[in-house]
């Protein structure tokens, strides 16, 4: 049985902390599930660590859907989430409604994310009373990168901080069955995780939240351009990747590779057959 938007719910109330990983193919997906992460969110950072992009911002709803359907057909545990990118859901209610759907039609998610606090709410909830749960994002919202002048942390001032509290009591109000906290000081991650009944999910919001979540390249040292403060390795596979290459192409060079043991044999007379037809 899937994991649902009200197991969420009941790891709050019991103070069991959420772990979420980013996923975006049938190995992430697999490899997470088989880690015990019990949801999985196949975020729009899709377009820096698998398309290459320097932001989030290219990334179309066709790539999500193409992305999504995999994660969710591959695993059976976790609860997917499924990121709506940029211009997806800005434009009025209805065009969230409607890709939001699509996400749950044609990809099998169990609920979709999307950016924005205050501002967003309307759209929240015509998305949620329609049916699909919505997992809000605020904080520093990637999608709005340009307007925040880069990847900075957010709240730290008192009218900024005061506006993170309302965006959060907003998108639970709306009817957003979790929301991320992204680059927000820990004091405030946590004024915020106590005053909602709905759990925050963080990411460079330190402890206090009532969930974590990491990009899954960023974990594994598989994205080597740039590591966030907010992140932490556990393995560097992307140098264990290289170094494994290297040496297959030193072995491929050398005659070393394949051996005896990575090839097939077929019948002497075969052979000896063939070549004669062949006049050999
Ligand atoms: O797109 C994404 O992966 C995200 C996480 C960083 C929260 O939104």
């Amino acid at each position: 049985m899937r994991l649902t938007i009200r197991d969420f719910q009941k790891m709050k109330s019991a103070r069991q902390k959420i772990v979420m990983m980013t996923a975006y193919d049938a190995t992430s997906a697999r490899v997470s599930e088989a880690a015990g992460i019990p949801a999985l969110l196949v975020g729009d950072t899709l377009g820096m660590v698998v398309q290459g992009h320097t932001s989030t911002l290219p990334v179309k709803l066709e790539h999500i859907l193409y992305h999504a359907e995999i994660v969710a057909r591959v695993t059976q545990k976790p609860l997917v989430v499924a990121d709506m990118p940029f211009l997806t859901y800005h434009l009025n209610p209805e065009q969230a409604l409607a890709n939001a759907g699509r996400l749950m039609q044609e990809a099998g998610v169990s609920a979709v994310k999307l950016e924005g606090g205050e501002p967003m709410a309307e759209t929240i909830r015509r998305v949620t009373q329609a049916g699909i749960p919505v997992m809000a994002h605020i904080g520093l919202t990637p999608q709005s990168v340009h307007q925040f002048g880069g990847f900075r942390v957010q709240g730290r001032e008192l009218d900024s901080a005061r506006q993170l509290v309302r965006d959060a009591e907003a998108v639970q109000e709306a009817g957003a069955f979790a929301v991320v906290l992204e680059l927000v000081p820990t004091k405030l991650s946590q004024l915020i995780s106590e005053r909602l009944h709905i759990p925050t999910i963080g990411i460079g919001a330190g402890v206090a939240c009532d969930g974590q979540v990491q990009v899954f390249h960023d974990v594994l040292a598989l994205f080597a351009d740039f590591l966030p403060k907010h992140t932490k390795r556990y393995l560097n596979v992307g140098d264990m990747m290289r170094d494994a290459l290297a040496q297959y192409r030193e072995e491929v060079q050398a005659g070393a590779f394949p051996t005896e043991a990575n090839s097939f044999t077929m019948p002497d007379e075969i052979l000896e057959t063939l070549k004669k037809e062949l006049e050999l």
